[in-house]
């Protein structure tokens, strides 16, 4: 069935919790934007703001356009009055009752002429500690039931971060699966979306020739890295409790760890990749004290401190390197490393896949030793390149590296996660669970985590500093 087809089948209310939000703004406005533009939206397609502001029905309209106007890149006004004409908006605040009820009526009444079962699909688009008061008021309004023989299907999107540790994600998991099926809760995470994300599984698992040696005989290591030459900006409030391994290290980074080892899934059901991402996660194994304190490495960018938002004498990293082995009869041993910050010397986003030296090395004498290594770019470009080694025209048997590039296009050709909230948005509509992290994701990421956090929160391993737009590990010893 033609994409087309298929959603304009499916009547949906999407419930923006957080709708004069940064998150609402930037990402799930342009994208919701450019769906409607490319037509997959149902013709009974309604998105319903909730929040604290006197907005009302109408005057909604102009603020999102406004948005639109924004982001988007010469938008046409006609297409944009369109969109506008989606939204309603329900004025509430988060932690009164009877706002929910005033809710539920609002999403009862715009439904009611359909007569036709209807998704709708709560985004908390708001900071992490407003999720349980939500959570709380969703369940006793009723607002969360989906009874078998509703014409109604609930869904719920959440964004990171999940909890702050394990026991913090634990008790928030155990919130949300007594008010939602684990098949209605759609966890995001907007690296799975990404086109080169996605691309690491269909490169491993339909060219044969990579993946029958994708295994620690013929794999020598493994590089996970996430430089942003931008610092902190005005985010110092959100960041500063968390830091670099909790934004990024524990879900970005793991998750294209778990998409590079896992093993084929016995089918291509979400339920069935879930499981083979959980299963490479859970094969990490925690790292103990002295582990932690030979293999991890962590700094702070000068000038981080005076940022608004952030701690007097905050020892929160901006950058870490973590070097772990895999376990499990595929990769048992074989060394990963994670490395990410902010304010580095560039913009670097890659998976880099080391071969061994080949025994049977086409070498003259005393000649370099040759390994080839399989580079997944998200940026500065997207794209995959294959380093080997050639023979430099001429007499001489010299030989010099070569490289097979793809090149999916320039980062810039891009809008900012436009493209990544457009997938996601559009895999909820459909019930699609593939993109969004399972809670055994949840839950093995953290245990790979805590030990580290909680070894540096003790200071157990120094907090190292470093000049912005440089990257520590080109200067300093880190393990
Ligand atoms: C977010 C983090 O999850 O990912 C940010 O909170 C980080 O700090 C961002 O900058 C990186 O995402 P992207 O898509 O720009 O690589």
């Amino acid at each position: 069935m033609q994409l087309n087809q298929m959603n304009k089948e499916t009547p949906t209310i999407l419930v923006l919790l957080g709708i004069t939000g940064d998150l609402t703004a930037k990402k799930v406005v342009p994208a919701l934007f450019s769906l409607y533009q490319k037509k997959v939206l149902s013709d009974k397609f309604r998105i319903v703001g909730f929040g604290r502001k006197p907005f009302d029905n109408e005057s909604i309209k102009p603020f999102i356009a406004e948005l639109v106007k924004a982001r988007a890149k010469n938008p046409d006004p006609k297409a944009i009055e369109e969109f506008t004409n989606l939204f309603h908006y329900q004025q509430g605040l988060f932690e009164e009752a009877r706002s929910y009820q005033a809710l539920k009526n609002t999403l009862e009444k715009i439904q009611e002429p359909w007569k036709e079962k209807t998704n709708r699909l709560f985004y908390l688009a708001v900071p992490p500690d407003l999720y349980q008061m939500i959570f709380e008021n969703l369940k006793s309004s009723g607002l969360s039931d989906t009874p078998d023989n509703s014409n109604v299907e609930t869904r719920i999107l959440v964004e990171k971060p999940f909890g702050v540790n394990s026991e913090t994600a634990e008790r928030l998991e155990q919130l949300l699966s007594s008010l939602f099926a684990e098949n209605k809760i759609y966890r995001i995470d907007h690296y799975l979306a990404k086109e080169m994300v996605q691309n690491i599984l269909t490169f491993r698992f339909s060219n044969d020739i990579f993946e029958k040696t994708w295994n620690r005989e013929f794999i020598e290591k493994i590089e996970i890295r996430l430089w942003e030459t931008l610092g902190v900006e005005k985010r110092g409030a959100f960041y500063d409790p968390i830091g670099a391994l909790r934004d990024v290290g524990q879900n970005h980074l793991l998750q294209m760890l778990a998409l590079i080892t896992m093993d084929y899934p016995l089918d291509l059901s979400p339920a069935a990749i879930h499981v083979r991402r959980a299963q490479t996660l859970h094969a990490l194994k925690p790292q103990t004290i002295e582990e932690i304190k030979e293999n991890t490495y962590r700094a702070q960018y000068q000038g981080y401190g005076q940022i608004e938002g952030v701690k007097k004498g905050s020892s929160t990293e901006t950058y870490f390197k973590i070097k772990t082995t895999l376990s499990g009869e595929r990769w048992q041993g074989l060394p990963v490393i994670f490395e990410s910050g902010k304010r580095m010397k560039e913009q670097r986003k890659e998976v880099v896949v080391t071969y061994r030296h080949s025994e049977n090395c086409f070498c003259p004498s005393g000649g370099i030793h040759y390994k080839n290594r399989i580079i997944f770019s998200l940026e500065p470009v997207e794209g995959i390149t294959i380093e080997f080694w050639s023979k430099k025209p001429g007499l001489d048997l010299v030989k010099e590296s070569r490289t097979i590039d793809f090149v999916l296009r320039n980062n810039t050709e891009r809008t900012q996660y436009v493209e990544e909230y457009e997938k996601l948005l559009l895999d909820c509509i459909l019930g699609d669970q593939t993109l969004f992290v399972s809670t055994a994701e949840v839950k093995a990421m953290w245990a790979f985590i805590d030990p580290i956090v909680s070894a540096w929160e003790k200071n157990l391993v120094k907090l190292e500093s470093y000049q912005p737009d440089t990257t520590p590990s080109d200067t300093n010893r880190v393990f």
